[in-house]
């Protein structure tokens, strides 16, 4: 398999790096880039290493080319697409980066053979993807783009979020035509290329670049976990958690989004969570009274009465299926979440041999090496700021699976190329930084919940947090259960 090389763009606290290593690829992070410096802090904590921090809208040509990076990964901000950043698309300056990155993808002597993507939903109406898929086609590029959950693979958690896996058609050795057909007769992508109609996959697994005709998808259903096997047993009544009595009280008629340990799933967390003002952007769990399953809004009181809690950053790192530096004395709570197989799974990390996309049934331990690198969050770092980071993130295993099951999945009849390292490089037997540990012992916890603590600008983009994934919920609720 090709040694990957890869470059991690508006890379946060790493959930592209982590889900990178999760996935089993041959290869590593070269770099990462981002500007955010509590995020930065975050990444050099768990990585050991500082991410770049010059802003991506200024790297230029020779910035990119001297990693000789033959994979880019990309999570740019997701604002100019939501209802709460006006949906300005590519007129808001926030999407400049990512426009910018485009531009210099153009001019590279070698673009990289792997690109991988992820927004919002809304995402894939914009005219930022537009320009993104109609440049990847003219380059040379076959892709895939789905919109996907965490729920999709078998995580108890309502994410919804655009993906597009990308690889140069010249990787699988055939020509850079319109059309291409392997050896074995398969056929690499339809001859005619509308931005406008091209599928957007929303169930897994979707088809790999290579498509098969003589095999059909077949449809896959995972045994969702239930939240308590992601609970932080320290914060059993979660008392530096609880929202107030008070808070409860000036909110008659309020929905809370209440779940219960018992629960099979848990709305998307937003980097509003946490925030006592909204009381919102991800679901709150409940630890009295657990009888009690209905619940009447108009009617405070009794709401107040249910001990509502918000999950920790710790819980909300393990829904997002971040490593964390755990014990894991106890068995694995996660061996029995196997799925309904109606469909062959695929339990190797480099599954050869279908031309289909392969299913891993969902165990986070698979993502965790014993030597790390786990997420790690300053010591400094509030819970308010851990949940906006959290929540600016994504779901690792999601990417992993994505990685491993579409991105970089070999192919029948395609010739495998080969990594040729530089003169002096002997990165092929070298160890991926990512596996160095690091010896801070802290924890993702740290600091308790400070409610007092200043919010660190997450009123400005509360609402259209809220927003951005209000509308999806109830339907991929109904999905869950
Ligand atoms: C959606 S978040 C990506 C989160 C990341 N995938 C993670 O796992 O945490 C977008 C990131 O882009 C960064 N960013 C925005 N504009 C940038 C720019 N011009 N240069 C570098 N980073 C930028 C933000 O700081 C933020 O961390």
């Amino acid at each position: 398999m090709t040694f990957i090389r890869a470059l991690e763009f508006f890379s946060g606290i790493g959930g592209l790096h982590f889900g990178f290593n999760a996935s089993g690829a041959n290869g590593q992070v070269l770099e990462s880039f981002d500007m955010n410096q509590q995020a930065n802090d975050t990444y050099k904590l768990s990585f050991g290493k500082s991410p770049v921090s010059r802003g991506i809208d200024r790297l230029m040509v020779k910035d990119i080319e001297k990693y000789n990076a033959n994979c880019w990964l990309m999570s740019p901000p997701c604002q100019p697409y939501t209802r709460g950043g006006k949906l300005l698309d590519d007129q808001d300056n926030r999407a400049k980066p990512l426009l910018h990155l485009l531009d210099q993808l153009e001019k590279l002597k070698t673009p990289p053979q792997y690109l991988f993507l992820e927004n919002v939903k809304n995402f894939e109406t914009s005219r930022s993807r537009h320009r993104l898929v109609t440049l990847l086609n003219k380059m040379g590029y076959v892709f895939r783009e789905c919109l996907l959950a965490p729920y999709n693979f078998g995580v108890p958690n309502d994410r919804l979020r655009y993906f597009l896996m990308a690889r140069l058609r010249s990787s699988f050795g055939t020509p850079t035509t319109a059309t291409s057909t392997t050896h074995d007769g398969t056929v690499l992508r339809p001859e005619k290329f509308d931005p406008e109609t091209e599928i957007i996959y929303s169930s897994w697994p979707l088809p790999a670049f290579v498509e098969d005709p003589r095999k059909s998808l077949q449809q896959h259903t995972f045994n969702i976990p239930e939240l308590q096997k992601f609970m932080d047993e320290n914060e059993k009544d979660g008392k530096d958690y609880l929202l107030s009595r008070q808070l409860i009280l000036e909110r008659p008629n309020f929905r809370f989004d209440i779940l219960q340990p018992t629960s099979t799933r848990s709305a998307c967390f937003t980097k509003a969570y946490g925030s006592h003002h909204v009381a919102g952007g991800g679901s709150l769990l409940q630890t009295q009274k657990m009888d009690q399953q209905e619940y009447d809004f108009g009617n405070s009181e009794s709401i107040a009465d249910l001990g509502i809690r918000f999950l920790t950053p710790t819980e909300v790192a393990r829904i997002h299926v971040f490593p964390l530096d755990e014990k894991h004395d106890s068995p694995n709570p996660f061996e029995s979440t196997t799925c309904t197989d109606n469909v062959e799974s695929g339990s190797s990390a480099h599954s050869s041999g279908d031309s289909l996309t392969t299913v891993r049934p969902f165990n986070p331990r698979l993502t965790q090496g014993r030597e790390g690198p786990f997420l790690r969050f300053p010591d400094k770092l509030k819970a308010l700021q851990r949940y906006k980071l959290l929540g600016n993130s994504l779901n690792v295993w999601v990417v992993a699976e994505l990685l491993r099951g579409v991105l970089f999945a070999e192919h029948p009849g395609a010739p495998r190329p080969e990594y040729q390292p530089a003169d002096g490089d002997s990165e092929s037997n070298a160890e991926r930084p990512a596996m160095e540990s690091s010896n801070n012992a802290e924890g993702p916890e740290g600091g308790k919940h400070d409610i007092t603590a200043p919010e660190d600008g997450l009123s400005e983009q509360t609402q259209g947090d809220l927003q951005e994934d209000e509308s999806s919920r109830e339907t991929k609720r109904a999905r869950v259960e």
